[in-house]
């Protein structure tokens, strides 16, 4: 009896071990067509299809987002000096913006120098951008809008706006989070209603959005983007961050023909930067 247990328990762990090696050999392999796709597109969004593809060979869940560790850094990798020295002790890459998203949503700002950013989500990536756009050319009006689902964090962000001392107005709202119906489910996301957004969208909508929160992953997101879309101009650019977790790429995926929002790739920048257009895709 005893025999047959130790073959049952051989078998059970030789199983278990075949299955780990498969999932290494696959997880490898879906890393492997990522960093390729990567030097083909080189500094341009890896297409939808392509994550798809490779998440399709990762076997793991959420198989292709790094793990913080090997995204985390400190400020000093921040490229603009002031930055970086401001914020030399902070870490980057945990719950904030990686180091290097933070390097090139300032290059993306300081070439299409956008009059008004709104942000989904509160923290360093607020004070990195409200010193970004004070950089900015004078003789336009710019404004930085973040929302947050916490008073604690909003708190904790205006700390961190003060210490870039920037000359740009930075609007920090609390807008707790609420059900919200988001592809026959129900997502936890802003509680975004109409006076709030027409405030937001007034004299004129935002330029540009970065979305990094809610937190609980990606449905919260997109739950707050198909609250926003309508209040946003066609082709205004979003960007999303942990565009490389299981419900980012999905959700992703299914939005990429929508009518609010056309999601066209993923820049592989630290935890996977989504961008996307609002609006349809318009005829060539
Ligand atoms: C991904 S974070 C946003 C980070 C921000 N965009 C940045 O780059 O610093 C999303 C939300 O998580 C919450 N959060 C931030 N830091 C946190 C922490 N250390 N522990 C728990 N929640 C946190 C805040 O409410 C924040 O809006």
């Amino acid at each position: 009896m005893s025999g047959v247990v130790k073959t049952l328990s051989l078998r059970r762990l030789a199983s278990a071990v075949a299955r780990r090696a498969k999932g290494l050999a696959t997880g490898g392999l879906a890393s492997g067509l990522l960093r390729l796709a990567g030097l083909l597109y080189r500094n341009r969004p890896v297409p939808m299809g392509v994550v798809a593809q490779a998440r399709r060979m990762a076997v793991a869940h959420d198989g292709l987002y790094p793990r913080n560790m090997t995204v985390m850094t400190t400020g000093l990798d921040l490229r603009d000096a002031h930055l970086a020295a401001t914020f030399a002790e902070s870490t980057f890459g945990e719950w904030s913006l990686a180091a290097e998203v933070v390097n090139f949503l300032e290059a993306f700002v300081r070439r299409t120098e956008p009059a008004y950013v709104l942000e989904l989500g509160s923290g360093l990536s607020t004070a990195c951008l409200a010193h970004v756009l004070a950089e900015l050319p004078p003789g336009v009006h710019r404004r930085l809008v973040s929302i947050d689902q916490s008073s604690n964090f909003v708190a904790r962000t205006r700390d961190l706006v003060d210490r870039v001392d920037v000359a740009v107005p930075v609007e920090l709202h609390v807008r707790p989070l609420q059900p919200r119906p988001l592809h026959g489910a129900v997502a936890s996301t802003y509680d975004l209603d109409d006076a709030f957004l027409t405030q937001l969208s007034t004299p004129s909508p935002p330029d540009l959005v970065l979305v990094d929160g809610p937190t609980g992953g990606g449905a919260g997101r997109f739950a707050a983007l198909e609250a926003l879309c309508p209040y946003l101009r066609d082709d205004t650019v979003v960007f999303m961050d942990d565009g490389l977790r299981d419900e980012e790429i999905g959700l992703a995926r299914r939005s990429r023909t929508d009518s609010l929002l056309r999601v066209e790739g993923v820049y592989l920048l630290g935890k996977g930067l989504v961008i996307a257009r609002t609006g349809r895709r318009r005829a060539a």
